[in-house]
């Protein structure tokens, strides 16, 4: 069953269905000021960060029917009294003709007809912008002309989002609203008491209120028997202008929009904004009263939109991939960077998680060849969480910029560090370096995260100390195999064994840390440090093929006792797909156990839906295993289609040469297939989810947890750099393709480093890989490596494969 469509030219897909399984959202605005709005119109909106400056009440848990801290209301003047509805389906529910919500680049349109009004809200945040702007228009579809007033409504938080919920007191005894007359427009201004002289909230309108409302209880009416979907006030005439000195804020302003004739349009522009005061926000209320600034706002969201998909416009003959690839993915990884793992329809914003360093480090690897300025500026946060010792914090609070172990202080008698976290920064640093050429960022100084107790860091270094302190911490920390201690967990976050356990996972992501380097070092001509770290490989590489292999595939851990986890000996979780893929990416594995074991996977863990993260799942609590016990079989890191490490086996087998099967690992999980079945998968089809329910579990090829996960960063790094073979290297861009042989081909457009690449893709003889011929500009080159800084800002590549 479906609940919409892609509309390819204007890069939206498009909901035509308000009662989707589960709310679909979109993002608006950045972390400095935005949040997520769903397609009922509903936001959660906050400035700087959702756990300390949230600015509107979105309750996740509750039903999809509830109001969700934003609606508008219409009322239509009828003989019979005034007919109430809101025009984005809830909270109201009214029977609609027509309901769409375009869920665009930085922006979501509610287009919809009720009762005869077509109604069509714009909704965004402008580009460095301190305001949600609504961009409402109102159109009489009749043959009469209908009297109509708009009541938009929005309902607060107290800023300090957890406190929110845990008092009932003094928190609403906080909240205080004044409404203040701007010439013939009324601003609704909100604040806690203690923030009064700080920080306000403001929402107003492009047109004059006749009367307003901020007191939730004197909104719904009936002591709140009166509900949202049915407010006692909006059945009078006029609201009730009360000044909520406590309690449940609300702001909501009544526009009499007047009569509007038979095809006549009436458009109202409401701002919800935060600044220090009202003067600070004097300038932007008025600028955002006029429409032209709207249009000139959208325009600027659409033109960054179109430069950052510039970096990448793909055509192969899967229009799916197409869709993804050219719109939706870049999108996700974007909004993926922004918000981390913090704020969505399931990640809630409430304090525990902020940015998350592996997380981010994996979100960047997808963004540096659309943004690398954002991207260098991140990885400048990033580091200054690295330690002294070249481990790093978890995560930090991005307005606080205070880190944290995470949940590793959970357990008291586990290590308080993550095996991994420091050895993605690596990768993402040496992605930066290769996709912009700017070595001078080796020589930036960062400080470590260390403090003294005024706060000052202990002890500063370059960026290439930062990375060389990372691999030096996981060569020192290793256990009884000589593999690299797991620490409380690695990308794994669930699987916590007692200290003393052994990671595979961390042995090979320090193993393809390690190739960077080395590349990096061949580039930088430290012929010492080749050595050192070729000598590092070696060492590392030589110990995972001395233990790991049990068999017919690789083990994924080795327990305080040298036991394995993840072989053929266990009962539960026999094998692991990370325990395949990444021997493969980090080179350790010969070519036959990489080649057997990556049959392994095919034959233990895929399925239509996806591949198992691991088989078979945990059937019970464990506490020597920790988290992954904790949910059935077949929920996300128990057995689950965890997608996230799905891409990590397309790029395993791009790199084995098998095309095809790459291929058929990302079709099976390209979330526009889904828009099929909406009924079984219930999340959106136009980004990727966290985790499917394996088919261990009843319901099967259910999606949950979308939008923020490492999915959208490799599943587009899978796609372009390993299939479609466009990899960034520090003398040029690599073309590597390695596609189904079904294809005949595909072309490419790439920014790289200024200049743009039109590149064509023949594949005559239906081969998956290798490079036959590769000319630029007409010229034939050697081997298959574009070089970078050439003259010129356009050229022309054409490559042909051949066995
Ligand atoms: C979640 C976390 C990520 C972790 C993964 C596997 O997606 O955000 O950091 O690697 O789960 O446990």
């Amino acid at each position: 069953m479906q609940y919409g469509y892609f509309d390819k030219d204007n890069r939206e897909y498009v909901i035509t269905n308000p009662r989707a399984p589960v709310k679909w959202i979109n993002y608006i605005g950045t972390r400095d000021f935005g949040g997520f709005v769903d397609h009922t119109g509903g936001a959660l909106i906050c400035k700087d960060d959702p756990t300390f400056n949230r600015i509107t009440k979105y309750l996740q848990q509750m039903p999809s029917s509830d109001f969700k801290g934003e609606t508008l209301f219409l009322r239509i003047h009828e003989e019979k009294g005034l007919r109430v509805f809101s025009p984005f389906f809830v909270p109201t529910l009214d029977p609609f003709q027509r309901f769409e919500c375009h869920v665009g680049l930085g922006y979501t349109r509610i287009v919809s007809e009720f009762y005869g009004l077509r109604t069509e809200a714009t909704i965004f945040v402008p580009r460095d912008g301190t305001c949600e702007l609504r961009d409402i228009r109102i159109t009489n579809l009749t043959e009469a002309p209908l009297t109509v007033d708009a009541v938009p409504v929005i309902e607060y938080t107290h800023p300090n989002a957890l406190l929110q919920f845990t008092n009932a007191d003094w928190a609403p005894q906080t909240m205080q609203s004044k409404a203040v007359q701007d010439e013939d427009y009324t601003i609704l201004i909100q604040y806690p008491f203690m923030f009064r002289d700080t920080k306000i909230n403001y929402f107003t309108s492009n047109l004059p209120a006749s009367s307003f409302e901020t007191d939730r209880k004197r909104f719904l009416g009936e002591n709140e028997y009166g509900t949202f979907r049915m407010p006692h006030s909006l059945q009078e005439a006029e609201l009730s202008n009360t000044e909520a000195l406590r309690g449940d804020n609300i702001a909501a302003l009544l526009h009499h929009l007047g009569t509007l004739q038979p095809g006549e349009t009436h458009r109202l522009i409401t701002q919800l904004g935060q600044a220090h005061d009202l003067d600070a926000a004097h300038d932007e209320i008025r600028r955002f009263r006029q429409p032209e600034a709207l249009e000139e706002e959208l325009t600027k969201i659409e033109a960054f939109w179109s430069d950052y998909l510039a970096a990448l416009q793909v055509e192969t003959p899967d229009e799916d991939m197409n869709q993804m690839l050219n719109v939706h993915n870049p999108h996700q990884c974007y909004v993926t960077k922004t918000w981390s793992r913090y704020l969505s329809y399931y990640q809630l914003g409430l304090g525990s998680r902020g940015i998350g360093m592996r997380d981010s480090s994996q979100d960047l690897l997808a963004v540096m060849a659309s943004v690398p300025e954002e991207g260098k500026e991140f990885l400048q946060t990033l580091l200054s969480f690295q330690k002294r010792d070249g481990s790093a914090m978890h995560q930090f609070n991005p307005l606080t910029l205070e880190g944290s172990e995470g949940d590793s202080l959970e357990m008291e008698d586990r290590p308080h560090y993550y095996s991994d976290d420091h050895l993605w920064t690596i990768l993402a640093t040496t992605a930066y370096l290769k996709e912009t050429g700017d070595l001078a960022f080796l020589k930036e100084t960062i400080p470590f995260y260390n403090k003294d107790k005024q706060g000052a860091p202990l002890e500063s270094g370059t960026v290439l100390e930062h990375l060389k302190r990372g691999l030096a911490f996981t060569r020192d920390s290793v256990g009884q195999h000589g593999l690299p201690l797991l620490g409380f967990a690695d990308w794994n976050d669930t699987v916590n064994l007692p200290t003393g356990a052994e990671s595979l996972f961390t042995a090979n992501l320090y193993g393809k840390a390690l190739l960077e380097i080395i590349a990096l070092m061949e580039h930088l001509g430290d012929e010492p440090g080749v050595e050192e770290y070729r000598t590092a490989y070696e060492e590392m590489k030589a110990r995972v093929e001395a233990s790991a292999w049990d068999g017919e595939w690789y083990v994924r851990y080795f327990d305080e006792d040298g036991n394995p986890v993840g072989s053929a000996k266990n009962t539960y979780n026999q094998i692991s797909l990370n325990g395949q893929t990444w021997p493969v990416i980090s080179g350790f594995a010969s070519p036959d156990r990489a080649r057997q074991a990556m049959e392994a996977v095919y034959g233990k863990l895929n399925t239509k839906f996806g591949i198992k993260v691991s088989t078979p799942g945990f059937d019970g609590y464990d506490p020597k295993y920790g988290g992954v016990t904790t949910y059935p079989p077949g929920t996300k890191e128990n057995s689950g289609i965890f997608l996230h490490p799905n891409p990590w086996a397309m790029i395993a087998e791009t790199i084995l040469g098998n095309g095809d099967r790459a291929y058929e690992y990302y079709v099976q999980i390209n979330p526009v297939a889904k828009n099929d079945i909406a009924e079984i998968y219930e999340c959106e089809p136009y980004v990727y989810a966290q985790n499917i329910l394996g088919d261990e579990h009843p319901q099967f090829g259910l999606g949950r947890n979308s939008w923020l996960s490492g999915t959208a960063s490799w599943c587009y790094q899978a796609a372009t750099q390993w299939i479609l073979g466009m990899r960034p290297e520090y003398a040029g861009l690599r073309i590597d393709p390695c596609i189904p042989s079904a294809w005949d081909g595909f072309t490419a457009t790439r920014r790289f480093r200024g200049q743009t690449f039109h590149i064509t893709v023949h594949n005559p003889g239906h081969v998956c890989k290798g490079v036959g011929k590769i000319s630029l500009d007409g010229e034939t080159v050697p081997g298959n490596l574009i070089p970078a800084d050439l003259p010129g800002a356009e050229h022309r590549v054409e490559v042909w494969l051949e066995d």
